[in-house]
């Protein structure tokens, strides 16, 4: 497959290799899943961000076209694809960052937990990878079950002797990104603004957003609660599975269904939302200083090992996690169901690495 480094090089163009050359400062990122839904509008947009100085994009198909579409982009950072499991090593040599959406999606009628079987076992072998190759890497864990994969991602690490917990972090941002747009939609707010903290986890009751501590400050009726709960909780099924949601549109004679049937899940959103995430891991790594997000981290935030909550990036990955803040009665009853939830998932995880 075209290394495309190797191709600039051989090449004998010196104004490529200059180009390399001046991309040296900057952070070096690897997209693990590169060629897929959300792999190619992720790699797209990290091409397009300044602070990347070099991007590999790994995938086990079609890896090379996607790096060759890419690479034309005229932005600074230097494009290399890696095709199958014998470049993955060469694909996380001196990674600053990793990002992982490596796995299958969802299709209609399946849960989260339902792509266990599957997305287990790549994530594992992807951070053995890692452990070996560039263990002080921040990781984003993309992959499906967050619940399950980010703790079968620390059990990997932990067997290997590099676990740093402040560098393991799973995306929940498009629970939070997509929070953001709900809030805003009924209260009629501009979205950039909002800011909705989404603790927990990320699949249905798990994804618990605090609408009591939305800023700027809301005061919303039970049935807005109970509406924006729901959505926020669903939002990924919303885009998976048909009749989860029909719009009604005046331009539309009839209503429409707004899912993929069939076609995955959400990965343009998620694109989104992953490039704001390692964004912020980015700029928190360059010592740009309250870099505040939700992930889903090793805490002691609550009993479980891991959750979701807001934490502070820095050079190290997580500097500080932050306590839940006071919760309404509604939300104690709705953090006692994803704790129930959750803990099931995250020994899910452990398991599968310590069978
Ligand atoms: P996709 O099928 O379109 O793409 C997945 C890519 O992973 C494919 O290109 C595939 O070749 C690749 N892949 C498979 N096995 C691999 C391996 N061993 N190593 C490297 N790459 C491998 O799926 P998608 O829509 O991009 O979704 C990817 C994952 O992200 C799914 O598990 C999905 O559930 C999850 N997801 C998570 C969130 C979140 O909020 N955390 C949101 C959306 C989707
Ligand atoms: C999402 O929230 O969109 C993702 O977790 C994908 C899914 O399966 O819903």
């Amino acid at each position: 497959p075209p290394n495309l480094q190797m191709v600039e090089e051989d090449s004998g163009l010196e104004r490529v290799n200059c180009r390399a050359k001046g991309a040296s400062s900057g952070f070096k990122v690897a997209i693990l899943g590169a060629a897929g839904g959300i792999g190619q509008p992720l790699a797209m947009l990290m091409k397009m961000n300044p602070l990347v100085s070099v991007l590999h994009l790994y995938d086990v198909v079609n890896a090379p076209g996607v790096t060759a579409d890419i690479s034309h982009m005229d932005t600074s950072a230097v494009v290399r694809g890696f095709l199958g499991q014998q470049q993955l090593e060469d694909a996380l040599i001196g990674m600053d960052l990793v990002i992982i959406p490596a796995g299958v999606p969802r299709k209609p009628g399946m849960t989260r937990d339902d792509l266990f079987n599957i997305n287990a076992g790549i994530v594992k072998t992807i951070c053995e990878a890692i452990a070996r190759c560039c263990p002080k890497a921040i990781v984003n864990i993309i992959s499906n079950p967050v619940n399950s994969t980010v703790p079968i991602a620390a059990e990997v690490f932990k067997k290997a002797g590099v676990f740093d917990p402040k560098r393991v972090l799973g995306v929940t941002m498009l629970d939070v990104v997509r929070a953001n747009t709900f809030v805003a939609e009924i209260m009629g707010l501009d979205p950039r603004e909002v800011d909705v903290p989404v603790v927990g986890g990320h699949a249905g009751v798990t994804i618990l957003p605090l609408l009591s501590q939305v800023k700027p400050s809301c005061s919303f009726t039970q049935k807005e609660i109970d509406y924006l709960t729901d959505r926020i909780q669903n939002g990924g099924t919303e885009v998976v599975e048909p009749l989860a949601r029909i719009l009604r549109i005046d331009y539309f004679a009839d209503p429409i269904d707004v899912a993929k049937a069939g076609a995955g899940s959400a990965t343009l959103s998620m694109a989104y939302a992953a490039v704001k995430f390692a964004d912020a891991c980015l700029r928190a790594l360059r010592g740009d200083a309250a870099v505040v997000h939700c992930a889903y981290v090793a805490s002691e935030v609550t009993e479980l090992p891991f959750f979701a909550s807001k934490v502070r990036l820095g050079r190290n990955g997580v500097e500080e996690i932050y306590p839940l803040g006071p919760l309404n009665e509604y939300e104690r009853a709705g953090l006692e169901k994803a704790k129930k939830e959750l803990a099931g998932s995250i020994q899910k995880g452990v398991s599968f690495v310590r069978k």
